[in-house]
């Protein structure tokens, strides 16, 4: 228990560095928490920089999520409790305990949970969101229809999981609240730079 214990704790403390925040500041650039959609994402780093730097927070942010439940799984953590080594990897991107609990989405970081499910699991959910971002052009779009189809693909591919996975659904759909209002509202802006 004591290192189901730690992995759930790191996990969290993991989630919690803001590659975000910090590629800005080693940057100089404006900190995505006060421009664009204030979202500290690779999404929102793309509005204000450019597609390697959005790449470099993008790539981050799924190892912090990866990481730990690899981590946890190597560590012989049962797989009920992988579940929570997953959702506190996300906690800690949405609440970063480095950051004045002023965190992102975890859309990237709920990938990278994910992905030691199976490659099938990952090449499915950037499949969606790859289809719904080209046609559609809306990043937010492509993450909350992904994050609602990814406890179905679960359900299919490893029912044991389907329980954390709808639990992180859930969450990520609720932190995109902004986001949905501005595309019923047609004001959220399309995948560009600035
Ligand atoms: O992954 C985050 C994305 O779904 C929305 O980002 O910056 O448009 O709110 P943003």
């Amino acid at each position: 228990m004591f290192v189901t214990i730690s992995m759930i704790i790191l996990a969290y403390l993991v989630g919690s560095i803001s590659s975000a925040i910090l590629i800005c500041r080693l940057l100089n650039l404006p900190d995505p928490r006060s421009t664009g959609s204030n979202n500290p994402g690779a999404t929102n780093v793309l509005r204000i920089s450019n597609k390697a730097t959005a790449a470099s927070v993008l790539v981050f942010d799924v190892l912090k999520g990866t990481i730990p439940v690899w981590g946890a799984y190597f560590l012989g953590v049962e797989p009920i409790w992988l579940g929570v080594v997953a959702v506190a990897a996300c906690l800690g991107h949405m609440f970063p305990v480095f950051f004045s609990f002023q965190g992102g989405k975890a859309v990237a970081t709920a990938f990278g949970v994910l992905l030691p499910i199976g490659l099938d699991l990952g090449l499915l959910l950037l499949l969606t969101w790859v289809i719904v971002a080209k046609s559609s052009r809306y990043s937010s779009l492509a993450a909350i229809i992904t994050v609602s189809a990814a406890p179905l693909y679960v359900w299919l591919l490893k029912p044991d999981y389907v329980y954390p996975v709808l639990m992180l659904s859930a969450l990520i759909i609720f932190r995109h609240k902004d986001n949905i209002i501005r595309l019923v509202k047609g004001t959220e802006p399309k995948i560009s730079r600035v």
